[in-house]
């Protein structure tokens, strides 16, 4: 007879960035600014990340879009591997994601896609270390999760080679 397993995944939401701390409000605001250098021709959706290392570097990136669609890369991924090339001993504590339509203001709803929750992921075993995500969440909400394997349940990892 099969059992389940169950997963739950817990989100602090907040209705404001009013209600954030400085550095969570600090790195949106990074993230915010980085969808300013989105390179998004082809979707019009601009997405920003930010990262807070230890030393409190921020490193932000943005979507880099492609005429050959997979090779375009979203914005998390851009941003935490421009950390981990240039920063390659700095543990990362945070990371802030936000999106926009081109021709828009309002920030908009910004969940990791699953391949970028997988390769945060990577880096939150690799330093053994939670990494703090802070999401848009549309109508000036936030969410915040305090791990990203959190959001990933049931992930693959270096134990499963
Ligand atoms: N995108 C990101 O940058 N991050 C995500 O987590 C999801 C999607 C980008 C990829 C593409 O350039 C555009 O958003 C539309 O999917």
């Amino acid at each position: 007879m099969a059992w389940k397993l169950s997963f739950e995944v817990f989100v602090n939401v907040y209705e404001s960035e009013n209600e954030l701390e400085g550095s969570e409000l600090h790195l949106l605001q990074a993230a915010r600014q980085a969808t300013q250098t989105a390179y998004a021709p082809y979707s019009n959706f601009q997405v920003g990340a930010a990262v807070l290392l230890e030393d409190g570097t921020v490193v932000k990136g943005s979507n880099q879009e492609n005429a050959a669609y997979p090779s375009g890369l979203c914005a998390e991924r851009t941003a935490i591997f421009a950390a981990g090339a240039t920063y390659p001993s700095q543990k990362v504590m945070m990371v802030a994601v936000t999106a926009k339509r081109k021709e828009e203001s309002l920030f908009v709803a910004a969940n990791p896609c699953g391949a970028c929750r997988q390769v945060l992921s990577e880096y939150e075993n690799k330093q053994n270390q939670p990494i703090k995500i802070v999401m848009e969440a549309g109508n000036g909400k936030i969410y915040i999760c305090d791990s990203v394997n959190m959001l990933l349940p049931m992930k693959f990892s270096s134990e499963n080679l």
